[in-house]
Protein backbone atom coordinates (compact mmCIF):
# COMPACT_ATOMS: atom_id res chain seq x y z
CA UNK A 1 0.00 0.00 0.00
CA UNK A 2 3.06 2.30 0.88
CA UNK A 3 4.59 2.02 -2.48
CA UNK A 4 1.03 2.43 -4.55
CA UNK A 5 0.82 5.85 -2.44
CA UNK A 6 3.62 7.25 -4.21
CA UNK A 7 2.11 6.77 -7.18
CA UNK A 8 -1.60 7.96 -6.79
CA UNK A 9 -3.24 9.99 -4.19
CA UNK A 10 -4.31 7.03 -1.55
CA UNK A 11 -2.60 5.87 1.83
CA UNK A 12 -2.19 2.47 3.62
CA UNK A 13 -5.07 3.47 6.05
CA UNK A 14 -7.95 4.44 3.24
CA UNK A 15 -6.74 0.89 1.52
CA UNK A 16 -6.89 -0.84 4.83
CA UNK A 17 -9.79 0.26 5.87
CA UNK A 18 -11.72 0.10 3.12
CA UNK A 19 -11.02 -3.00 1.18
CA UNK A 20 -8.76 -5.33 4.38
CA UNK A 21 -5.97 -5.38 1.63
CA UNK A 22 -2.13 -4.53 2.68
CA UNK A 23 0.04 -6.40 0.44
CA UNK A 24 -0.89 -7.83 -3.49
CA UNK A 25 1.87 -9.24 -5.58
CA UNK A 26 2.99 -8.14 -9.38
CA UNK A 27 4.26 -10.18 -11.93
CA UNK A 28 7.80 -8.55 -13.36
CA UNK A 29 7.57 -7.31 -17.07
CA UNK A 30 8.44 -9.98 -18.40
CA UNK A 31 5.93 -12.08 -16.42
CA UNK A 32 2.29 -13.34 -17.81
CA UNK A 33 -0.42 -15.51 -17.31
CA UNK A 34 1.44 -18.47 -18.72
CA UNK A 35 4.56 -18.29 -16.40
CA UNK A 36 1.93 -18.18 -13.19
CA UNK A 37 0.32 -21.14 -14.51
CA UNK A 38 3.26 -22.85 -15.67
CA UNK A 39 4.74 -21.90 -11.98
CA UNK A 40 1.00 -23.44 -10.01
CA UNK A 41 1.29 -26.49 -11.82
CA UNK A 42 4.87 -26.83 -11.21
CA UNK A 43 4.20 -26.08 -7.20
CA UNK A 44 1.40 -28.82 -7.88
CA UNK A 45 3.87 -31.22 -9.29
CA UNK A 46 6.44 -30.27 -6.28
CA UNK A 47 3.85 -31.50 -4.04
CA UNK A 48 1.81 -34.49 -5.15
CA UNK A 49 4.62 -35.86 -7.32
CA UNK A 50 5.27 -35.37 -11.73
CA UNK A 51 2.52 -38.03 -11.90
CA UNK A 52 -0.15 -35.72 -10.87
CA UNK A 53 0.04 -34.52 -14.51
CA UNK A 54 -0.67 -38.59 -15.98
CA UNK A 55 -3.11 -39.20 -18.23
CA UNK A 56 -4.20 -35.28 -18.04
CA UNK A 57 -6.21 -34.56 -21.24
CA UNK A 58 -7.76 -31.63 -21.44
CA UNK A 59 -6.35 -28.18 -20.21
CA UNK A 60 -9.08 -25.14 -19.12
CA UNK A 61 -7.29 -22.26 -18.48
CA UNK A 62 -9.12 -19.31 -16.68
CA UNK A 63 -7.98 -15.64 -17.16
CA UNK A 64 -9.20 -12.26 -18.17
CA UNK A 65 -5.62 -11.99 -19.36
CA UNK A 66 -4.62 -13.77 -21.52
CA UNK A 67 -0.66 -13.78 -23.25
CA UNK A 68 -2.31 -13.61 -26.16
CA UNK A 69 -5.69 -13.45 -28.09
CA UNK A 70 -4.36 -15.94 -29.99
CA UNK A 71 -3.23 -18.83 -29.52
CA UNK A 72 -5.17 -19.62 -26.03
CA UNK A 73 -3.09 -19.26 -22.84
CA UNK A 74 -4.25 -22.89 -21.93
CA UNK A 75 -2.06 -24.15 -25.32
CA UNK A 76 0.99 -22.45 -23.59
CA UNK A 77 0.92 -24.76 -20.58
CA UNK A 78 -0.33 -27.73 -22.47
CA UNK A 79 3.09 -27.21 -24.75
CA UNK A 80 5.19 -26.60 -21.62
CA UNK A 81 4.33 -29.65 -20.18
CA UNK A 82 4.07 -31.82 -23.47
CA UNK A 83 0.39 -32.90 -22.28
CA UNK A 84 -1.61 -34.94 -24.78
CA UNK A 85 -4.35 -32.56 -24.21
CA UNK A 86 -7.20 -30.51 -25.94
CA UNK A 87 -6.68 -26.58 -24.24
CA UNK A 88 -9.10 -23.60 -24.52
CA UNK A 89 -9.10 -20.89 -22.47
CA UNK A 90 -11.93 -19.31 -20.50
CA UNK A 91 -13.34 -15.76 -20.08
CA UNK A 92 -15.24 -14.97 -17.27
CA UNK A 93 -13.87 -12.40 -15.16
CA UNK A 94 -13.71 -13.35 -11.51
CA UNK A 95 -15.38 -16.25 -11.45
CA UNK A 96 -13.80 -17.72 -14.20
CA UNK A 97 -11.99 -20.36 -12.31
CA UNK A 98 -15.49 -21.77 -10.72
CA UNK A 99 -16.75 -21.58 -14.30
CA UNK A 100 -13.86 -23.66 -15.39
CA UNK A 101 -14.09 -25.89 -12.72
CA UNK A 102 -18.12 -26.61 -13.51
CA UNK A 103 -16.80 -27.43 -17.32
CA UNK A 104 -14.32 -29.55 -15.93
CA UNK A 105 -16.40 -31.59 -13.52
CA UNK A 106 -19.04 -31.74 -16.61
CA UNK A 107 -16.75 -33.02 -19.15
CA UNK A 108 -15.25 -35.57 -16.41
CA UNK A 109 -19.39 -36.25 -15.91
CA UNK A 110 -19.98 -37.06 -19.09
CA UNK A 111 -17.11 -39.09 -19.98
CA UNK A 112 -15.46 -36.84 -23.11
CA UNK A 113 -12.65 -36.24 -20.08
CA UNK A 114 -11.17 -37.95 -17.76
CA UNK A 115 -8.26 -35.87 -16.03
CA UNK A 116 -8.59 -32.06 -16.58
CA UNK A 117 -5.75 -29.28 -15.35
CA UNK A 118 -8.27 -26.80 -14.32
CA UNK A 119 -6.17 -23.42 -14.60
CA UNK A 120 -7.44 -19.59 -13.25
CA UNK A 121 -4.30 -17.19 -13.90
CA UNK A 122 -4.32 -13.04 -14.00
CA UNK A 123 -2.13 -10.57 -14.11
CA UNK A 124 -4.37 -8.08 -13.58
CA UNK A 125 -1.42 -5.12 -13.00
CA UNK A 126 -0.68 -5.57 -17.08
CA UNK A 127 -4.41 -3.98 -17.51
CA UNK A 128 -4.76 -1.27 -14.76
CA UNK A 129 -4.57 2.33 -15.21
CA UNK A 130 -1.77 3.10 -12.96
CA UNK A 131 -3.25 6.65 -12.29
CA UNK A 132 -6.63 5.18 -11.28
CA UNK A 133 -6.63 5.08 -7.33
CA UNK A 134 -9.73 3.27 -7.68
CA UNK A 135 -8.77 0.24 -8.87
CA UNK A 136 -4.88 0.23 -8.55
CA UNK A 137 -5.08 -0.67 -4.86
CA UNK A 138 -7.60 -3.83 -5.35
CA UNK A 139 -5.80 -5.86 -7.61
CA UNK A 140 -2.89 -8.44 -7.80
CA UNK A 141 -1.51 -11.14 -9.69
CA UNK A 142 -1.58 -14.63 -9.27
CA UNK A 143 -2.30 -18.11 -10.44
CA UNK A 144 -3.99 -21.39 -9.18
CA UNK A 145 -3.99 -24.88 -10.20
CA UNK A 146 -5.95 -28.38 -10.01
CA UNK A 147 -6.63 -31.08 -11.21
CA UNK A 148 -10.44 -32.15 -12.06
CA UNK A 149 -11.25 -36.07 -12.30
CA UNK A 150 -13.68 -39.02 -10.95
CA UNK A 151 -13.81 -38.57 -7.08
CA UNK A 152 -15.32 -41.76 -5.07
CA UNK A 153 -19.10 -41.83 -4.38
CA UNK A 154 -19.81 -38.95 -1.66
CA UNK A 155 -16.69 -36.61 -2.35
CA UNK A 156 -16.78 -34.11 -5.37
CA UNK A 157 -18.75 -31.38 -6.68
CA UNK A 158 -22.41 -31.76 -5.37
CA UNK A 159 -24.13 -28.32 -6.94
CA UNK A 160 -22.88 -25.41 -9.45
CA UNK A 161 -25.09 -21.93 -9.79
CA UNK A 162 -23.43 -19.83 -12.76
CA UNK A 163 -25.06 -16.61 -13.32
CA UNK A 164 -24.82 -13.68 -15.39
CA UNK A 165 -26.37 -10.09 -15.95
CA UNK A 166 -24.75 -8.58 -18.68
CA UNK A 167 -26.94 -5.49 -18.15
CA UNK A 168 -24.02 -4.75 -15.26
CA UNK A 169 -21.27 -4.60 -18.33
CA UNK A 170 -21.12 -0.76 -17.44
CA UNK A 171 -20.03 -1.04 -14.09
CA UNK A 172 -16.73 -3.21 -15.01
CA UNK A 173 -15.34 -3.29 -18.09
CA UNK A 174 -12.45 -3.18 -20.59
CA UNK A 175 -12.22 -2.69 -24.18
CA UNK A 176 -9.94 -5.65 -26.76
CA UNK A 177 -11.14 -5.19 -29.90
CA UNK A 178 -14.67 -2.93 -30.04
CA UNK A 179 -14.27 0.26 -28.55
CA UNK A 180 -18.08 0.29 -26.97
CA UNK A 181 -20.40 -1.80 -25.34
CA UNK A 182 -24.16 -2.73 -28.01
CA UNK A 183 -25.48 0.44 -26.20
CA UNK A 184 -22.75 2.51 -27.50
CA UNK A 185 -21.23 3.20 -24.05
CA UNK A 186 -17.67 3.37 -24.70
CA UNK A 187 -14.93 0.71 -23.40
CA UNK A 188 -12.20 2.21 -21.74
CA UNK A 189 -8.76 1.33 -22.70
CA UNK A 190 -7.57 0.06 -19.12
CA UNK A 191 -10.33 -1.55 -16.33
CA UNK A 192 -12.93 0.62 -15.39
CA UNK A 193 -14.97 0.04 -12.34
CA UNK A 194 -18.05 1.92 -10.89
CA UNK A 195 -16.83 0.34 -7.50
CA UNK A 196 -20.14 1.18 -5.44
CA UNK A 197 -22.28 -0.35 -7.59
CA UNK A 198 -20.00 -3.63 -8.04
CA UNK A 199 -19.67 -3.33 -4.05
CA UNK A 200 -23.80 -3.54 -4.08
CA UNK A 201 -23.97 -5.93 -6.44
CA UNK A 202 -21.27 -8.13 -4.78
CA UNK A 203 -22.83 -8.07 -1.02
CA UNK A 204 -26.53 -9.27 -2.56
CA UNK A 205 -25.15 -11.96 -5.11
CA UNK A 206 -22.54 -13.64 -2.47
CA UNK A 207 -25.25 -14.43 -0.26
CA UNK A 208 -28.13 -15.56 -2.75
CA UNK A 209 -25.46 -17.51 -5.09
CA UNK A 210 -24.64 -19.06 -1.65
CA UNK A 211 -27.74 -20.10 -0.45
CA UNK A 212 -28.91 -21.57 -4.11
CA UNK A 213 -25.71 -23.49 -4.33
CA UNK A 214 -26.67 -24.82 -0.85
CA UNK A 215 -30.19 -25.76 -1.44
CA UNK A 216 -29.02 -27.23 -4.65
CA UNK A 217 -26.59 -29.42 -2.99
CA UNK A 218 -29.85 -30.46 -0.86
CA UNK A 219 -27.52 -29.72 2.37
CA UNK A 220 -28.16 -26.42 5.23
CA UNK A 221 -25.50 -23.50 5.43
CA UNK A 222 -24.80 -25.51 8.61
CA UNK A 223 -23.25 -28.27 6.97
CA UNK A 224 -20.71 -26.27 5.50
CA UNK A 225 -17.36 -26.58 6.79
CA UNK A 226 -15.57 -23.77 4.88
CA UNK A 227 -16.84 -20.80 2.90
CA UNK A 228 -13.92 -20.24 0.83
CA UNK A 229 -15.37 -17.04 -1.48
CA UNK A 230 -13.46 -14.56 -3.70
CA UNK A 231 -10.95 -12.10 -2.08
CA UNK A 232 -12.03 -8.96 -3.00
CA UNK A 233 -12.83 -6.49 -0.56
CA UNK A 234 -12.98 -8.18 2.94
CA UNK A 235 -16.16 -5.50 4.08
CA UNK A 236 -17.80 -7.93 1.14
CA UNK A 237 -16.41 -11.09 2.70
CA UNK A 238 -17.49 -10.03 5.97
CA UNK A 239 -21.01 -8.58 4.79
CA UNK A 240 -22.19 -11.98 3.18
CA UNK A 241 -20.73 -13.83 6.25
CA UNK A 242 -22.81 -12.23 8.19
CA UNK A 243 -26.33 -12.18 5.99
CA UNK A 244 -25.48 -16.02 5.75
CA UNK A 245 -25.35 -16.28 9.77
CA UNK A 246 -21.57 -17.85 9.53
CA UNK A 247 -19.00 -17.87 11.99
CA UNK A 248 -15.89 -15.97 11.14
CA UNK A 249 -13.68 -19.19 12.32
CA UNK A 250 -15.83 -20.82 8.90
CA UNK A 251 -14.43 -18.17 6.03
CA UNK A 252 -11.59 -18.22 4.11
CA UNK A 253 -9.88 -15.26 3.69
CA UNK A 254 -6.40 -13.99 2.15
CA UNK A 255 -7.40 -10.85 0.49
CA UNK A 256 -4.86 -9.12 2.96
CA UNK A 257 -2.01 -10.15 1.38
CA UNK A 258 -2.96 -10.62 -2.37
CA UNK A 259 -5.49 -8.50 -3.15
CA UNK A 260 -7.88 -9.04 -5.89
CA UNK A 261 -6.28 -12.05 -7.73
CA UNK A 262 -9.62 -12.35 -10.11
CA UNK A 263 -9.61 -16.18 -11.68
CA UNK A 264 -6.91 -17.09 -9.03
CA UNK A 265 -8.43 -15.69 -6.09
CA UNK A 266 -10.45 -18.46 -5.04
CA UNK A 267 -7.95 -21.30 -5.70
CA UNK A 268 -5.17 -20.08 -4.03
CA UNK A 269 -7.57 -18.75 -0.71
CA UNK A 270 -7.98 -22.78 -1.03
CA UNK A 271 -4.93 -23.79 -1.33
CA UNK A 272 -3.28 -22.38 1.75
CA UNK A 273 -6.71 -23.02 3.88
CA UNK A 274 -4.86 -26.93 3.09
CA UNK A 275 -1.44 -26.36 3.52
CA UNK A 276 -2.57 -24.94 7.00
CA UNK A 277 -4.42 -28.08 7.79
CA UNK A 278 -7.97 -26.29 8.25
CA UNK A 279 -9.87 -28.17 4.98
CA UNK A 280 -9.18 -31.74 5.54
CA UNK A 281 -10.53 -34.56 4.04
CA UNK A 282 -14.62 -34.93 3.75
CA UNK A 283 -15.00 -31.36 4.64
CA UNK A 284 -18.25 -29.72 2.69
CA UNK A 285 -16.99 -26.20 1.06
CA UNK A 286 -18.79 -23.50 -0.04
CA UNK A 287 -17.09 -21.80 -2.83
CA UNK A 288 -18.76 -18.51 -4.75
CA UNK A 289 -17.11 -15.66 -6.84
CA UNK A 290 -18.14 -12.62 -8.76
CA UNK A 291 -17.34 -10.08 -10.95
CA UNK A 292 -17.28 -8.51 -14.07
CA UNK A 293 -19.88 -9.14 -16.66
CA UNK A 294 -21.60 -8.37 -14.25
CA UNK A 295 -21.14 -12.51 -13.40
CA UNK A 296 -21.47 -14.95 -10.68
CA UNK A 297 -20.41 -18.77 -9.53
CA UNK A 298 -20.78 -21.12 -6.29
CA UNK A 299 -19.99 -24.24 -5.74
CA UNK A 300 -20.80 -26.96 -2.76
CA UNK A 301 -18.38 -29.76 -3.17
CA UNK A 302 -16.49 -32.40 -0.19
CA UNK A 303 -12.72 -32.20 -0.69
CA UNK A 304 -11.33 -35.41 -1.61
CA UNK A 305 -7.57 -35.64 0.03
CA UNK A 306 -6.06 -37.80 -2.79
CA UNK A 307 -2.71 -39.06 -2.85
CA UNK A 308 -1.55 -39.26 -6.58
O1 LIG B 1 -13.83 -8.81 -8.62
C1 LIG B 1 -14.73 -7.76 -8.61
C2 LIG B 1 -13.96 -6.48 -8.54
N1 LIG B 1 -14.44 -5.39 -7.84
C3 LIG B 1 -14.81 -5.27 -6.55
O2 LIG B 1 -15.08 -6.18 -5.85
C4 LIG B 1 -14.92 -3.88 -6.03
C5 LIG B 1 -16.16 -3.61 -5.24
N2 LIG B 1 -16.11 -2.28 -4.66
C6 LIG B 1 -15.33 -1.99 -3.60
O3 LIG B 1 -14.63 -2.83 -3.07
C7 LIG B 1 -15.44 -0.60 -3.01
O4 LIG B 1 -16.52 0.08 -3.59
C8 LIG B 1 -14.13 0.23 -3.20
C9 LIG B 1 -13.04 -0.33 -2.33
C10 LIG B 1 -13.71 0.22 -4.66
C11 LIG B 1 -14.39 1.68 -2.76
O5 LIG B 1 -14.84 1.70 -1.41
P1 LIG B 1 -16.12 2.55 -1.02
O6 LIG B 1 -16.25 2.48 0.43
O7 LIG B 1 -17.26 2.07 -1.87
O8 LIG B 1 -15.67 3.99 -1.42
P2 LIG B 1 -16.35 4.99 -2.45
O9 LIG B 1 -16.21 4.48 -3.84
O10 LIG B 1 -17.70 5.31 -1.94
O11 LIG B 1 -15.40 6.24 -2.30
C12 LIG B 1 -15.32 6.99 -1.09
C13 LIG B 1 -14.29 8.08 -1.31
C14 LIG B 1 -14.49 8.85 -2.59
O12 LIG B 1 -14.21 10.20 -2.34
P3 LIG B 1 -15.42 11.26 -2.14
O13 LIG B 1 -16.21 11.16 -3.42
O14 LIG B 1 -16.17 10.75 -0.95
O15 LIG B 1 -14.69 12.53 -1.93
C15 LIG B 1 -13.43 8.28 -3.51
O16 LIG B 1 -13.00 9.21 -4.49
O17 LIG B 1 -12.97 7.50 -1.36
C16 LIG B 1 -12.31 8.00 -2.54
N3 LIG B 1 -11.38 6.97 -3.01
C17 LIG B 1 -10.15 6.83 -2.51
N4 LIG B 1 -9.48 7.52 -1.57
C18 LIG B 1 -8.23 7.12 -1.28
C19 LIG B 1 -11.59 6.00 -3.93
N5 LIG B 1 -10.49 5.24 -4.05
C20 LIG B 1 -9.59 5.74 -3.18
C21 LIG B 1 -8.26 5.37 -2.83
N6 LIG B 1 -7.64 6.10 -1.88
N7 LIG B 1 -7.62 4.32 -3.39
Amino acid sequence: NHDLAQLVETSDEWVVTRTGIRERRFTAEDEFASHMAIHATENMIAKHGPQVLDGVDLVILATSTPDALLPATAAIVQNHFKLKAGAFDVIAACPGWMYALSAAAAYVKSGMAKKVLTIGSDALSKILNWEDRGTLVLFGDGACAAIVEAVPEGYGFKSFVLGADGEGAKHLNMRCINTTLPDGSPLTEKVSMNGREVFKFAVRVMSSATREAVAKANMQLTDIAYFVPHQANFRIIDAARSSLELPPEKVVSNVERYGNTSAASVGIAMREALDDGRIKDGDDLLLVSFGAGLSWASSVMRWHAKTF
